[in-house]
């Protein structure tokens, strides 16, 4: 399998499953690390291990349909089987997320459906919530809403600030979003008639 990870920044989780794939042979080749930003950190350590690399400049395209029809050329030229979103930070149009139904997945750092969107950790925080984490989730065209693949969740603590639950978070996301693709390129994952996801037992 071929997959195309897009990103905005510095790609930890990028980096997660481009180390997994190689460790675990997977069978699959992260074949292009894609961002909308020239100077995200994640595209430097891509391009040193010889993994293609591009930059869609969404500064470039005054409209999102034309930025999301550069990004879909791009992406398209790679000819992937799987899409993955990791800390890529620009909302996609629907005509984008169409294109890669079923193929196109997205990690998001909270126990979804609580805090879609952004600042998640801190409204973790404000809101009391004992425990925080991560959700990987096929791409839908409502933000942060497809059907979920795989969630961890980690402890809040007393003295939790955004960043040290988002610290905490991030090391389960660099399990979680590599254990959730594995199961995407082992064909181990069916979309069920109520639009929620099953995962076979052996994978
Ligand atoms: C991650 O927490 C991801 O879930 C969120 O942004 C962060 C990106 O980190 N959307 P990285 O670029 O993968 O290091």
């Amino acid at each position: 399998k071929r997959i195309v990870i897009l990103i905005s920044g510095r790609g930890s989780n990028m980096q997660s499953i481009v180390e997994a794939c190689a460790a675990e042979g997977w069978a699959a080749d992260v074949v292009a690390v894609l961002s909308n930003k020239p100077d995200a950190a994640g595209l430097a350590w891509a391009a040193e291990r010889g993994i293609a690399t591009g930059v869609v400049d969404h500064r470039a395209h005054a409209e999102r349909a034309d930025f999301d029809a550069a990004l879909a050329a791009a992406v398209d030229a790679h000819a992937p089987d799987l899409v993955l979103l990791a800390g890529f930070m620009r909302v996609l149009t629907d005509g984008f997320v169409q294109r890669y139904a079923g193929r196109l997945i997205n990690i998001h750092p909270s126990l979804l459906p609580a805090f879609p969107g952004l600042h998640t950790h801190r409204r973790a925080l404000e809101a009391g919530c004992h425990l925080a984490g991560a959700s990987v989730h096929f791409v839908t065209p409502t933000l942060d809403h497809g059907p979920l693949i795989a969630q961890a969740a980690v402890p809040v603590m007393p003295e939790d600030t955004p960043e040290r639950l988002a610290a905490r978070v991030l090391v389960a996301e660099h399990r979680l979003y590599p254990m959730a693709v594995r199961w995407a390129v082992d064909d181990a994952l069916t979309l069920t008639d109520d639009g929620h996801v099953t995962q076979r037992e052996n994978a």
